[in-house]
Formats: structure tokens, C-alpha cells, sequence
């Protein structure tokens, strides 16, 4: 990893104008770094990755190749979303891998947090290399790098961890956000016209759903992590709470608890919310979410989501917990 610092005197991206301009220096040293070569991204739909894909389709259009891998862990509507912004508002090069079943396959009764992070993390470079090996002519690799990265480790992003490529597949990389801070990147992935939901949204662990999924993923389980947390990000942003709250999803146990369902007794799975608000993960205290609208959450879930009779709510900072359960 080069030795990369952000030069003192560089001012900070807070303006519409001030993106403008990043955007045409950078477009200009693309196009200078990359010339007529294709470019291979791994476009998770996530803010870094987005806003690579943005500007280098400005800089390049189809030279750039952008690969979405859908390992089934993503939130409820991301993957459609990655399609339409990319695919069919910005005319991108994108291809789409549809490894779902792939991942949950490799995934089954495997419980140990660390051991089902280290597949998805395997699994998704195995793809990806697939994915590069079936196009010809590819020289350079885009990466969602932002200066954070290159302060707090080697530089490589855990969550599209692409470093792991074998020998005979090594590019030249594009990184144009790596002297970035986060807020300046959403800046600038705004001026590039990307969508608020996807330049404003909350972090999301690489490994998705299946940290939030506890113990050995099951496909009724991770359905059911799915679905409540689309009902919790669409009650806090209807209460006005998205992008207030720093952090805010779903978790699922492996077990099961009694309940009365439509009369009847019911052995089902509890959902975990969970809302925390940090300013560098380390730390992190408990959202104080109004206690109308956790009644509300927990009426929708326990009526729209199947297999659920019961909803908690994590009261715990971090320290003890940590922020994800797994
Ligand atoms: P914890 O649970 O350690 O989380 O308090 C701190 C922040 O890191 C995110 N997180 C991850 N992000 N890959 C990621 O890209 C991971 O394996 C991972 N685990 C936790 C978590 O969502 C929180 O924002």
C-alpha cells in the first residue's frame, strides 16, 4: 500500500460547487490514468462504490464494467435499486450475478459469526474473479478507497475486499475518492445526481443480513430479518428519524418463543430493533426512540412478518454490546 496523505491545505468538499469542481479534475485524471482501457468495479450499491460508479461512468461511460454481486444478503430493495439507478438511468455497463443461492448454499449450518463472515468474504472474491475472468481486455480495477480506509488500516476495504485476486488477475487501480472523508463523499455523490436514499444511507456491514441472521442462516429467518427491517427503516423515515439515527436494523435469534397468534398458540421467532447513534463505532449510545412508534414497529411486525410473534428493543450501549449482535 503507497503511502497516501491528504495534502494540509486541501479544502474540505462542503459545497454543490466545490463537488463540481473535484468531479472535473477528477474526471480529467481518469480519463488521463485510464485512456481507452475498461475499468472493472465490484458495485455493491453502497455510498463508496456508488459514487466511483457515478464518476467514472461520467469520466469513461462504458468503458467502466461494474459487477453487482446479489449474495442474498442485502437489504429489501437494494439490489433493484443498484439495477435501476445504474443500469437504467445512467445507461452503465452493469452485470448483474444473481449467487444467492451460491452464498446460502456455503452458508448452511455454518454458526460461528467469524467462520460465516471469512465465506462471504471468500465467496464474494471467488465471484467477482469469475465474473473478471469472462471479460477480455480489462486493465484497471476501480475500488471505493475513501481516506478513512487509508487512516484506520491497509487500505483495503473489508466489505468489497477485492485485494484477495490471485496473481494472474492483477489491475492497475483507479481510486479517485481516496483522499475523501465520508461527508465529503456524500457531497459529491449528490452533485453526481445519485439519489438521496442511496448518498445519505446508514452504514451496512459487508457481510449484510447474515451477521443480523444469528447462528446457522436459514431462508425463513433471513426473509424474516429482511422484512422487518424494511418496516423499521420505513416507520423511522415516516417519523422523520432517517439520517437523524446513526445506525438502525433488525436481528434475529436462532430460537423460538410461545405467543397467541389469531387465537391460537403460536412458537415463533423474536425481532430484535436495534438504533444506535456513534460518531466512530467504537462507542456508541442507545437512540431513544419514542415509545409510540416502538408499539407501532412492533404491531406492523408481528402482523406482516411470517414466523415472528414478538418484538424487543436493545437497550445496551457499546460498551457492552457492539453494535451488530454477531
Ligand atoms: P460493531 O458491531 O463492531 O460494529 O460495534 C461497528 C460498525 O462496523 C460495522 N460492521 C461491519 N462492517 N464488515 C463491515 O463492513 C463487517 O464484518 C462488520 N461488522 C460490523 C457495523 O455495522 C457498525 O457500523
Amino acid at each position: 500500500m503507497e503511502n497516501i496523505k491528504r495534502p494540509d491545505d486541501m479544502a474540505r468538499i462542503t459545497t454543490a460547487e466545490l463537488a463540481a469542481a473535484f468531479i472535473e479534475e477528477q474526471v480529467r485524471e481518469i480519463q488521463k490514468q485510464v485512456g481507452n482501457k475498461k475499468v472493472l468495479l465490484a458495485l455493491s450499491g453502497g455510498v463508496d462504490s456508488s459514487v466511483v460508479a457515478a464518476l467514472l461512468i461520467k469520466a469513461i461511460g462504458k468503458q467502466l464494467v461494474c459487477v453487482h454481486v446479489n449474495h442474498g444478503l442485502l437489504r429489501k430493495g437494494e439490489p433493484e435499486q443498484v439495477v435501476e439507478v445504474f443500469r437504467d438511468q445512467m445507461d452503465a455497463n452493469l452485470v448483474y450475478v444473481d449467487a444467492i443461492d451460491r452464498f446460502l448454499n456455503k452458508l448452511e449450518g455454518v454458526a460461528e459469526p467469524e467462520q460465516k463472515r471469512k465465506i462471504i468474504g471468500a465467496e464474494f472474491i471467488r465471484v467477482f474473479e469469475e465474473e473478471a475472468r469472462k471479460l477480455e481486455g480489462i486493465e484497471f480495477l476501480a475500488q471505493g478507497t475513501i481516506y478513512p480506509d487509508i487512516l484506520e488500516s491497509d487500505g483495503v476495504k473489508a466489505h468489497h475486499n477485492v485485494g484477495g485476486l490471485p496473481e494472474d488477475l492483477q489491475f492497475q487501480l483507479v481510486e479517485p475518492l481516496k483522499l475523501l472523508f465520508k461527508d465529503e463523499v456524500r457531497v459529491v455523490g449528490k452533485a453526481l445526481g445519485l439519489p438521496d436514499g442511496m448518498v445519505y444511507r446508514q452504514p451496512f456491514p459487508g457481510p449484510g443480513l447474515g451477521v443480523r441472521c444469528l447462528g446457522a442462516i436459514t431462508r425463513d429467518r433471513l426473509e424474516a430479518v429482511r422484512e422487518s427491517d424494511a418496516i423499521l427503516r420505513e416507520e423511522f423515515a415516516a417519523a422523520g428519524l432517517e439520517g437523524k439515527v446513526w445506525q438502525y436494523f433488525t436481528v434475529i435469534p436462532d430460537f423460538k418463543s410461545v405467543g397467541v397468534k389469531d387465537g391460537k398458540r403460536s412458537f415463533a421467532w423474536p425481532v430484535i430493533l436495534r438504533a444506535v447513534n456513534t460518531r466512530d463505532a467504537m462507542t456508541a449510545t442507545v437512540e431513544d426512540v419514542p415509545f409510540a412508534l416502538l408499539q407501532k414497529i412492533t404491531q406492523r411486525i408481528t402482523a406482516e412478518v411470517p414466523g415472528v410473534n414478538r418484538v424487543c428493543f436493545d437497550l445496551t450501549p457499546k460498551p457492552t454490546g457492539t453494535i451488530e449482535w454477531e
